[in-house]
């Protein structure tokens, strides 16, 4: 068993999409086992993506993860960390395949509706950045 942070950005938030996104995690039987709302500052967006620090995309990236609110959820199930970012598709939704969320709503390399963790690693600090182990039931 896997765990996973999947964050509802806030260009799906403003956009209406929360519930597809949910409503694509139910059908493929995903467990949410954790979800809340929230808005992070941007000094909080830095954090989540320290990361990417370094990346010309920094500024912007935490500027648009800081501009309203977003919805994150702890994932679980076998596997659910590569089975959430197939489900997402690839950063660039004109490179994302047909069906995966990011290819159907994305509209900017941004403004890609979905952040998903990309290790078991990068995973448990997402998790952790977001949610203490009360606010988690499995
Ligand atoms: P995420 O972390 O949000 O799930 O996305 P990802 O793994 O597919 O992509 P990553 O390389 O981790 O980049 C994080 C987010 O930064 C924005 N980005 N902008 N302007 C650009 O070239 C660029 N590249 C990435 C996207 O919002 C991406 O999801
Ligand atoms: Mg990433």
């Amino acid at each position: 068993m896997e765990r996973t942070l999947s964050i509802v950005k806030p260009d799906g938030v403003q956009r209406g999409i929360i519930g597809e996104v949910i409503r694509r995690l139910e059908n493929s039987n995903i467990s949410i086992i954790a979800m809340k709302m929230l808005k992070m500052t941007k000094a909080q967006a830095e954090g989540f993506y320290a990361v990417h620090r370094e990346r010309p995309f920094f500024d912007s990236l935490t500027d648009f993860m800081s501009s309203g609110p977003v919805v994150v959820m702890v994932l679980e199930g076998e596997q659910v960390i590569a089975k959430y970012r197939e489900l997402m598709g690839a950063t660039n939704y004109k490179e994302a395949a047909d069906g995966t969320i990011r290819r159907d709503f994305a509209t900017d390399i941004e403004k890609n509706i979905v952040h998903g963790s990309d290790a078991p690693e990068t995973a448990a600090f997402e998790i952790g950045y977001f949610f203490n182990r009360f606010e988690i039931v499995s």
